[in-house]
């Protein structure tokens, strides 16, 4: 949810700004801009709206410029426009800055402080650079004390970098909640709100953390707490194979993210193997799970209905009793709780911000938690106790499809250790029976021509559809309905197909498509009997089943798999009918509007 970049170096800084903010445009596309420094210490602003190709048309190539910020933007305060993109800039244009995040107490600061100020936007941001040239012109403080005591007063989420006209050689850089990284190298230096961002200039990267302050020279990079008082932190390498961040052959990156899942699949069991081949898990992750009396799970969107199948795979295999809460919810209205929890998130990014105020909330209260996430070294990775990762390798493309299969995979893993841990046997091998789930994906993916044309067939023009199931599949059915809104627009339900008939049937039409995933062989028959109600009121009905409970003209047939795993492989048509229907109506399948991949805003 925005993306930030700073670089100050020798180099051509406007292209590795650039460059680094199409690499953040996951985390908004509404608009973009950069600020950079030319060598005889001008400023040069440039602002678009929309993506960052726009932007790119704007920038004038002839300026050499060797230091800068940049920031494209998931719009909060105000509407996607020229002005309110970033960076912003004092009333003098002498300081610039950007900003992820939101600041809560903005109106405040702008009645305590600037009145006389003649602030342009509507964003929150732009009364940060303001305060700071406040502190500058009426108490006199250093850039730094005055970027210092601007943030002392904000209350809310910020990763922010500042540039002052003056000091043309340093950038400023701070945060509160918000992911920032600060990249070295030689000669150089660089800001990122994800290493992703600036991995082909560096792969060596420090953290900076709440309530510190970075001043970037070229050659050096000094960390501060808010007293003032030095802080040393080495840098870390980053594990990220610029090579993963191509597209390659591919027109989306969702469709290779798509075809990736059985590679995914099987490297996640190759990570969860002991020397003995053998699943296995940390210690003391192990201990944690094994000595809870229940397990909340907690995330948000795709992850949410990933951890709804956690739910199932945990409480079938391991015996423990799991909940399954929205994030945004559960923080302010929790239930009661059992006397020894465990907290696990479960997040793609682990940047999620409606996740983390949970996890702060629950470790204030003492409990235990544990992330799983795709990305190492992230926010809600660093701050609860454990962290089991996905090993999906990056995922680019805002509607998620293999970070889900992964969290799926993972839970199972999980779930086999636990139950083998307490006792609990079962005659079927975890690692055969995902071995078969990536086969069977693999095998799905490689007929992808037929689910196209089922794509044009049923979801062309239609305004709205429905995944009804029962079981399992109701759970997959809210994955599949997610999917094909969030990227093709066309307004989906994911129902359980008992429940249809209590109201919601009165939606179907001539023509209205309903899907039924059928993999639950106890639930199968009613399954069926539910969407043949939908027909009889005209419905243009669909059946995705499981080989073994398939019926002559069902229009997918799914190969068998281990009815616990069955999501795996059933979640996998639902994806390719939304990317085809949203490749079909023309839209930008990867970057859909009005959302973000990662969403650091409450
Ligand atoms: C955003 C994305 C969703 C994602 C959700 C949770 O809303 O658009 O695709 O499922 O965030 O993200 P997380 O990184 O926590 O899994």
């Amino acid at each position: 949810m925005c993306g930030i970049v700073g670089y100050i170096g020798n180099k051509d800084a406007k292209e590795i700004l650039l460059t680094g903010l199409e690499r953040l445009e996951y985390r908004g596309y509404d608009s973009a801009g950069i600020y950079v420094m030319d060598k005889e210490g001008q400023g040069h602003l440039f602002k678009e709206k929309g993506r960052i190709a726009a932007l790119r048309d704007k920038v004038d190539v002839s300026v050499d410029s060797t230091a800068g910020i940049g920031h494209t933007r998931w719009a909060t305060h105000g509407v996607p426009s020229v002005i309110n993109a970033h960076p912003h800039q004092s009333s003098s244009s002498r300081f610039t800055l950007v900003h992820n995040g939101v600041i809560e107490n903005y109106h405040e600061v702008k009645d305590a402080f600037l009145e006389d100020s003649q602030l342009k936007s509507d964003t929150d941001t732009e009364v940060i650079v303001h305060l700071v040239a406040w502190y500058v012109e009426e108490e006199e403080l250093t850039t730094l004390d005055a970027f210092r005591k601007a943030i002392v007063g904000l209350k809310g989420s910020y990763a922010l970098a500042l540039i002052d006209n003056e000091e043309p050689d340093v950038i400023y850089a701070a945060k509160n909640k918000s992911p920032l990284l600060l990249g070295t190298g030689e000669g150089f230096n660089v800001i990122c709100s994800d290493a992703m961002a600036m991995i082909k200039e560096t792969d060596q990267f420090i953290e900076l953390m709440d309530g510190e302050v970075a001043v970037l020279t070229r050659n050096s990079i000094t960390l501060e707490n808010l007293a003032g008082e030095e802080i040393s932190r080495d840098p870390y390498t980053a594990e990220l194979d610029a090579t993963d961040l191509e597209k390659g052959m591919y027109p989306f990156y969702m469709l290779k993210e798509i075809d990736e899942q059985p590679a995914v699949i099987r490297r996640i069991i190759q990570k969860y193997q002991d020397e003995n081949e053998k699943l296995h898990l940390n210690s003391e992750v192990l201990d944690v799970i094994t000595e809870c009396d229940r397990i909340y799970i907690v995330a948000a969107g795709t992850s949410n209905h990933a951890g709804w199948i956690g739910k199932q795979l945990i409480e079938k295999i391991a015996h423990i009793p799991t909940e399954v809460h929205v994030a945004s919810e559960f923080g302010y209205n929790m239930p009661i709780l059992s006397d020894n929890p465990l907290f696990v998130f479960i997040s793609q990014s682990g940047e999620t911000a409606d996740s983390r105020q949970v996890l702060v909330k629950v470790k204030e209260m003492g409990y235990k938690s544990l992330t799983i996430t795709n990305v190492a070294g992230s926010t809600l990775s660093r701050e609860a106790d454990h962290t089991l990762l996905l090993h999906a390798g990056p995922e680019i493309a805002v509607a998620s499809t293999k970070a889900y299969t992964a969290q799926i995979a993972v839970l199972a893993i999980l779930s086999e250790v636990v139950g083998k841990a307490k006792g609990f046997t079962h005659e079927s091998d975890m690692i055969q029976d995902l071995g078969i789930a990536a086969n069977a994906i693999q095998s799905i993916v490689d007929n992808k021509e037929h689910i196209e044309q089922l794509a044009s067939e049923y979801l062309s023009i239609s305004r709205n559809a429905f995944y009804i199931g029962r079981s399992m599949d109701y759970y997959v059915s809210q994955e599949a309905a997610l999917k094909l809104k969030e990227i093709s627009y066309v307004q989906t339900e994911g129902f359980a197909a008992g429940e249809l008939k209590h109201g919601t049937i009165a939606l179907i039409e001539e023509g209205t498509p309903v899907i039924a995933i059928v993999t639950v062989e106890s639930v199968a028959g009613h399954t069926r009997g539910n969407l043949q109600e939908t027909q009889a009121r005209g419905a243009h009905t669909m059946v995705m089943a499981m080989e073994g409970l398939d019926r002559p003209g069902d229009q997918i047939v799914i190969p068998r798999v281990n009815p616990l795993l069955s999501a795996l492989v059933s979640v996998i048509p639902t994806q390719l009918l939304a990317y085809y229907c949203s490749l079909h109506r023309g839209n930008d399948v990867d970057k859909p509007r009005n959302l973000a991949k990662s969403v650091t805003v409450e």
